[in-house]
């Protein structure tokens, strides 16, 4: 806002010089003065108008590619899946970036482009692996990382690589001076909405009704998305991802052990007391409800500690209030929090250019 003044000596200034050099005046000096005034008002309030509501940037409406093929960065055509073949021999890897339970994922080269390929840690892990990549190949979307191949024999998936990294580095990323400009309270709602469509898509996947089991407390859930070059969300891991069939009245259970703490839902712990020992077999199971409770925990951390975040939650208390409802049937959907989540953004996004019309 301080621009303001600055811009307005800076032309005012500007003027003057002009209509002195000037040896004979076509236009009453006011309306010389006036004119190039309001012009200025109207360019800077433009200049406002694209900085408080340009939407952000997202991919060009990229028509997906057909199952078994991908296109990335600035890819014309698409490209089947690499063969085992094609991985040994075309991909070459440089370090290790990130490792988990179930991969190490090496930051690497294809054809000079960087790519990431993941190696399952441990055979005992090879049914995670497995499923993790049967979902990665059915669940091909905007929402999650781009498959580039994969070799069942080496036990190796090749994904797009993005260098920010997952959410897990998300503040450190947007407290370098380069992203200042895009550590605000619109990009971080913004990331929010993302998340939330995520876990919208999960709900209503080309798979059926998927649930985001891999996330028992924060930092493990935030490791399991990755942030784009274009501050976008994706995810990532999909290990842990069991059906929910309503029709054949199948639930879930995340692991086979005892849960603990209250990031995860209420009907994740063990409901029986301390008097009674956990039993796997005793445990009941329970539905997708369990993601949209730990919704409100991921959103505050992507809201952060910047200017208007705060203001963004008081407009969010009410549907998260919702969303940890004791009973899963009580809470709301994904649908309907993004419906909530995109009517403050719009909303808030309106006052804010309402307050920049009244200072102008
Ligand atoms: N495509 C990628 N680009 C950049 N970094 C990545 C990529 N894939 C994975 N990573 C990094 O590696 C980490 C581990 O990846 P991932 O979560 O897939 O492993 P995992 O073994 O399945 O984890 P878990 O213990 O949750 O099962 C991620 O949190 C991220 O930091
Ligand atoms: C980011 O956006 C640009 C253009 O807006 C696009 O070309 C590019 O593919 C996007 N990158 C990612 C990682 O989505
Ligand atoms: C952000 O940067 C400031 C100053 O550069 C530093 O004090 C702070 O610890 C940083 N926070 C994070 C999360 O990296
Ligand atoms: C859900 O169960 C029904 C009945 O058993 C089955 O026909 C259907 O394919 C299942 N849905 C998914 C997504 O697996
Ligand atoms: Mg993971």
């Amino acid at each position: 806002m301080n621009l303001e003044p600055a811009e307005h000596s800076g032309m005012g200034r500007k003027a003057q010089d002009g209509s002195r050099g000037a040896p004979r005046r076509v236009l009453p000096p006011a309306l010389g003065l006036l004119l190039p005034m309001a012009l200025l008002n109207a360019l800077l309030y433009l200049f406002l108008a694209w900085v408080f509501i340009a939407p952000t940037p997202s991919a060009p409406a990229s028509t997906h590619c057909p199952r078994g093929h991908f296109r990335m960065g600035q890819m014309k055509n698409c490209s089947p899946w690499l063969s085992c073949e094609e991985l040994r021999t075309e991909v070459r890897p440089l370090k290790r970036v990130g490792e988990g339970a179930v991969k190490r994922v090496f930051l690497s080269e294809w054809k000079e482009r960087k790519v990431a390929l993941s190696r399952l840690t441990s055979l005992e892990m090879k049914d995670d692996f497995l499923h993790g990549l049967q979902m990665l190949k059915g669940l091909q979307s905007k929402h999650v990382v781009t498959l580039l191949g994969y070799c069942e024999d080496d036990n190796t998936v090749l994904t797009e690589y993005h260098p920010l990294g997952s959410l897990s580095n998300l503040e450190a990323t947007l407290n370098l001076s380069k992203y200042q400009n895009v550590n605000t309270w619109q990009r971080r709602l913004q990331m929010a909405v993302d998340y939330v469509s995520i876990i919208h898509y999960l709900h209503h996947s080309p798979l059926g009704t998927r649930v985001m089991c891999d996330s028992s407390d924060l930092p493990k859930t935030l490791s399991q998305y990755l942030l784009t070059s274009n501050f976008s969300l994706v995810v990532n891991d999909l290990d842990a991802l069991p059906l929910v069939n309503r029709s054949s009245r199948t639930l879930v259970k995340c692991g086979h052990r005892e849960l603990h703490g209250d990031f995860v839902a209420p009907e994740q712990l063990w409901p029986y007391g301390e008097d009674m020992p956990f039993d796997d077999d005793l445990m009941p199971s329970y539905d997708e409800k369990i993601d949209i409770w730990k919704i409100p925990d991921i959103s505050s951390f992507l809201l952060g500690h910047v200017e208007g975040s705060d203001m963004v939650r008081f407009h969010l208390f009410d549907i998260h209030k919702a969303c940890k409802s004791q009973t899963p049937a009580e809470r709301p959907t994904a649908q309907d929090i993004l419906d909530t989540y995109k009517k403050v953004l719009n909303l808030l996004r309106d006052t804010v250019m309402s307050q920049t019309r009244e200072m102008l």
